[in-house]
C-alpha cells in the first residue's frame, strides 16, 4: 500500500497486551511499521496475532519492564528480528486505587515507582543505546495528566508520572543532537481495562470523570495512539521534550 506513514519502519510498544498500547501497536501496523509487541501479560501474543492476521508483521516479547535484563533482551530481540528500532512507545504502567497520601503503604509506592518510573527509565536506556548505534529514532513515553497537575487520591501515581515527564525533558536535552526525539503523551481519562478496573471498584466515579473533561466524554485508546504516532512521525520532526496533553481539555481549566 502506498503512502503509509511508517512503511519500512520498526516500532516497539510496551504495555501492548491491551488498552492504549494495543491500540498503538495496531495503528503503527496499519501505517506500515513492523511491530515488537511487549507486555508482562501473555495476552500480548493476541495483539501480535491480530496484526499478522490483518497482513502485518509483528511478534510478541514477554517482558517485565521493571527488570533490566528483560528490557535489554526486549531491545536485543527486536533488533535481531527487524534490524533496528525507529519508534519506541514506552507505555506500560499501573494505576493506584483511590486513597489519600497518608493512607498509602510502602509496598504500593515501590510497585508503582518500579513499573511507571524504573520501567520507563530502563526502556529508554536500552532503546537510546540502540538508537545511538543506528543514528537516531523517536521515543514517546506515556505520562498522564497526572504528570502535569496534581491528582487527588492518586498521590503516588501522580509522583510517578511527574517523574516520567522529568525524564522525558532531560533525555530530550541529552540526545537531541544525536537525532533522537523524546516526548511524552499525557492522556486524560481513557476507556481501557485500567479504567474498567477502577470503575468496577467505584462505579459512581464515571459521572465525575466525564464532568472534568470539557469535551464532555471519556477518551478512547485510539485517540492516544494517534497522538503517540504523530509524535513518532516525521510530521513532528521539530518536536522534542514536549508533553502532549491528549486530555479532552482537562488541564485547560
Ligand atoms: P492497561 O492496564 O489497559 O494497560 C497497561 C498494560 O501495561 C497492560 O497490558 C499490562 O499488562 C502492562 N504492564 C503492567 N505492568 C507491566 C510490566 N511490569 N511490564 C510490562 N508490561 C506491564 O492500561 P492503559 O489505560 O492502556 O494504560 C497505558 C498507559 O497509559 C499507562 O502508563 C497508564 O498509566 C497511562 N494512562 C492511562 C490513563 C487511562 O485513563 N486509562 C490515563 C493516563 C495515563
Amino acid at each position: 500500500m502506498a503512502n503509509r506513514q511508517f512503511e519500512g519502519k520498526v516500532a516497539l510498544v510496551t504495555g501492548a497486551a491491551g488498552g492504549i498500547g494495543r491500540a498503538a501497536a495496531l495503528a503503527f501496523a496499519v501505517e506500515g511499521a513492523r511491530i515488537a509487541v511487549a507486555d508482562i501479560h501473555p495476552d500480548g501474543a493476541a495483539t501480535a496475532e491480530a496484526i499478522r492476521a490483518a497482513g502485518g508483521d509483528a511478534f510478541f516479547i514477554r517482558t517485565d519492564v521493571t527488570v533490566d535484563a528483560e528490557v535489554a533482551a526486549m531491545v536485543a530481540q527486536t533488533v535481531q528480528r527487524y534490524g533496528r528500532i525507529d519508534c519506541a512507545f514506552n507505555n506500560a504502567g499501573i494505576e493506584e486505587e483511590s486513597k489519600p497520601l497518608a493512607d498509602a503503604d510502602e509496598a504500593l509506592f515501590d510497585r508503582i515507582m518500579a513499573v511507571n518510573v524504573k520501567g520507563a527509565w530502563l526502556c529508554m536506556k536500552h532503546e537510546i543505546r540502540q538508537m545511538l548505534a543506528q543514528g537516531g529514532g523517536a521515543i514517546v513515553n506515556t505520562a498522564s495528566v497526572a504528570g502535569l497537575v496534581g491528582a487527588p487520591l492518586q498521590p503516588i501515581y501522580a509522583a510517578s508520572k511527574h517523574a516520567v515527564v522529568g525524564m522525558t525533558k532531560t533525555a530530550a536535552a541529552e540526545y537531541g543532537r544525536a537525532g533522537i526525539r523524546i516526548n511524552s503523551v499525557c492522556p486524560g481519562v481513557i476507556r481501557t481495562p485500567m479504567l474498567e478496573r477502577a470503575l468496577a471498584r467505584e462505579p459512581r466515579r464515571e459521572k465525575g470523570i466525564v464532568k472534568v473533561h470539557p469535551i464532555g466524554r471519556i477518551g478512547e485508546a485510539e485517540e492516544i495512539a494517534a497522538a503517540a504516532l504523530w509524535l513518532c512521525s516525521d510530521a513532528a520532526s521539530f518536536v522534542t521534550g514536549h508533553q502532549l496533553a491528549a486530555d479532552g481539555g482537562l488541564t485547560a481549566v
